[in-house]
C-alpha cells in the first residue's frame, strides 16, 4: 500500500471491524444469557400447564397440542416409559438428549440443562394412567434472535458506514500538512530555499511544520552565507591577481626603462603574490577551524614567555613604524593549543601595528587569576566606529576597505582569532572610539 492516507484508512476500518465484530459477539452471548435465564421459569410454566392438560384430555388432542405449542417458539419431545421411541417428535428438529437423562426424567426427576452456544434443555416429569412421562422442552433461539441479529447487523454497518465516512475526512485533514512538507522538501531539494509550509495547527504535525519552516530558513540563510562567501573569496583573489597581470605587462612591454621603477613593480608582484599565499593559508586555517573536529594539541606552557617571543619576532614591523611597546606581563601558565594563539596574538598585534600612527604605542597586558588568564593589547591609533566593532569580527569584513586595501588586509584576521579563541572556551572583545585607539581583550579560561 503505497499512500500513508490509504494506511491509516484501511487500518482504521480493520479496527472498527474486529472492534464491532467482538463487541457484538460478546454482547450476544450476553444477551443469550439473559433471555435464556428468563425462559427458564416460563418453559417450566408452560410445561406444567401442557401437562395439567394432557392428564384431562384424551390421547388423541394431545399430539394436536404439542403441535400448537412447538409451531411457535419451543421445541417439544415427549417420552413414555414403555415406549422405544419418542411419542411425540416433530421432523427436522435436532434433539441431543442422553437416554440416560430421559431415563432419569422417567424416575421423577426434573432436568434443567445450559448448554453452549446458548440453549436449554428442561425436562418434566409426570404420571398418568399409571404411566411415567417425560416432556422436554426447548427454546427455539433462532426465533429469540432473529430480531436482535437485525438490529446488529443495522447497527454494525450504520457504525461502519458513518466511521469510515467520517475518518476519510479527518484522515484527509491529517495527512495534507505532511503533503505539504513533501512537496516542500522537493522544492528545498530543488534549491529553492524560500518556500513555507503553511499551517495553523497546533499540534505535532504543527510543530513538525514550524520545525520544518524553520529549517527551510536557516537552510536559505546557510546557502546565502556560501554564495557571499565564494564571490568574496573570488573578489579577494581577482584584485591582486589584476595588479600582478597589469605589472608583469608593463615590465614585458619594456615601459617601465628606469631601474628604479622597474623594481617597485617587482616588489608591487611579489607583495601581490605574497598576498595571495596569506590569503589562501588563512582560507585553509578557517576551514580546518570549521570542521567538525578542529586540530587542537593543547600542552600546559608559559603564556607571558609567548607574548614576549611574539613580539621579539614582530619587532621589524613594530620597529620600522617606531612604534613604542609597553608589555606589562604577569608570570602566567596556560593550558591551550600554544601554535594557534600564537596565531591570536600575531593578527591582534598585526591590526595593532597597521592602524597606530608612527611613533604611537602598544601596550600588552597580561593578568592572570584562579578563573584564567586575560590578555589586553591596546593600540592609540586611529579606532573604529561603534557599528564597525560589532561587524570586525566577520570574515572579509573591513572597516576601511580602502586603506585595508593599500594595507593588503583581507578581512580573515580576527575571525580566525575569534574561532582560535572560542575552541579554548574563551572570549575576545573589543572598545574603541574613533581616533582613540582600540582596545582588544582576550578571556582564557583555566583548564
Ligand atoms: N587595532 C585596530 N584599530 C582599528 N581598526 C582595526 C583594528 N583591528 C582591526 N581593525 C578593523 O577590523 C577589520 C578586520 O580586521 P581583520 O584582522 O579581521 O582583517 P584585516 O586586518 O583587514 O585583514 P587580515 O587580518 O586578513 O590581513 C580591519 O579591516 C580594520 O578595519
Ligand atoms: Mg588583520
Amino acid at each position: 500500500m503505497k499512500s500513508l492516507y490509504a494506511q491509516i484508512v484501511v487500518t482504521f476500518i480493520a479496527a472498527i471491524v474486529i472492534g464491532l465484530v467482538i463487541t457484538f459477539s460478546i454482547s450476544g452471548r450476553l444477551h443469550a444469557l439473559q433471555v435464556a435465564e428468563k425462559l427458564e421459569t416460563q418453559m417450566v410454566n408452560i410445561g406444567k400447564e401442557f401437562i395439567e392438560l394432557y392428564k384431562k384430555e384424551p390421547d388423541t388432542d394431545a399430539d394436536l397440542y404439542l403441535d400448537a405449542m412447538s409451531s411457535g417458539s419451543f421445541e417439544v419431545l415427549l417420552f413414555k416409559d414403555d415406549a422405544e421411541e419418542s411419542l411425540y417428535y416433530e421432523e427436522g428438529q435436532d434433539w441431543d438428549i442422553d437416554q440416560a437423562d430421559v431415563e432419569r426424567v422417567l424416575n421423577g426427576d426434573v432436568h434443567n440443562e445450559y448448554l453452549l452456544p446458548p440453549r436449554i434443555n428442561i425436562g418434566l416429569p409426570f404420571e398418568k394412567d399409571g404411566s411415567s412421562y417425560a416432556l422436554f422442552l426447548r427454546p427455539d433461539f433462532e426465533f429469540f434472535f432473529e430480531g436482535f441479529r437485525q438490529i446488529v447487523l443495522i447497527l454494525f454497518l450504520t457504525v461502519l458506514l458513518i466511521g469510515s465516512f467520517v475518518f476519510i475526512l479527518s484522515t484527509r485533514w491529517i495527512v495534507r500538512p505532511i503533503k505539504a512538507m513533501t512537496e516542500t522538501a522537493g522544492e528545498l531539494a530543488k534549491g529553492n530555499f524560500d518556500v513555507q509550509v503553511e499551517t495553523k495547527r497546533k499540534d505535532e504535525l504543527g510543530s513538525l511544520a514550524h520545525s520544518f519552516n524553520q529549517m527551510a530558513h536557516g537552510l536559505g540563510e546557510l546557502d546565502g552565507m556560501r554564495q557571499q562567501f565564494v564571490s568574496n573569496v573570488s573578489h579577494e583573489i581577482q584584485s591582486p591577481l589584476t595588479s600582478i597581470q597589469g605589472f608583469a605587462r608593463a615590465l614585458k612591454d619594456g615601459v617601465v626603462t628606469d631601474e628604479e621603477n622597474r623594481q617597485a613593480y617587482y616588489d608591487i608582484i611579489e607583495k601581490e603574490s605574497r598576498r595571495l599565499s596569506t590569503l589562501s593559508q588563512n582560507l585553509l586555517k578557517l576551514a580546518t577551524l570549521d570542521s567538525d573536529h578542529p586540530p587542537y594539541e593543547p600542552s600546559s606552557y608559559k603564556l607571558d614567555e609567548q607574548l614576549r617571543r611574539v613580539l621579539a619576532h614582530m619587532q621589524p614591523q613594530w620597529a620600522d613604524k617606531k612604534i613604542n611597546i609597553d608589555a606589562d606581563l604577569e608570570g602566567c601558565s596556560l593550558y591551550g593549543d600554544a601554535d594557534q594563539l600564537e596565531q591570536v596574538w600575531v593578527n591582534i598585534l598585526s591590526n595593532a601595528i597597521r592602524h597606530t600612527q608612527t611613533e604611537g604605542t602598544i601596550a600588552v597586558r597580561l593578568k592572570a587569576d584562579e578563573d584564567g588568564a586575560e590578555v589586553t593589547i591596546i593600540d592609540d591609533g586611529e579606532g573604529m566606529r561603534p557599528e564597525d566593532q560589532q561587524r570586525i569580527f566577520e570574515r572579509f569584513y573591513k572597516a576601511d576597505k580602502s586603506r585595508t586595501r593599500k594595507q593588503g588586509g583581507s578581512g580573515l584576521g580576527l575571525s580566525i582569532a575569534e574561532k582560535i579563541v572560542q575552541l579554548h572556551d574563551g572570549a575576545i572583545h573589543v572598545t574603541s572610539r574613533p581616533g582613540e585607539g582600540a582596545a582588544f581583550t582576550v578571556h582564557l579560561p583555566r583548564r
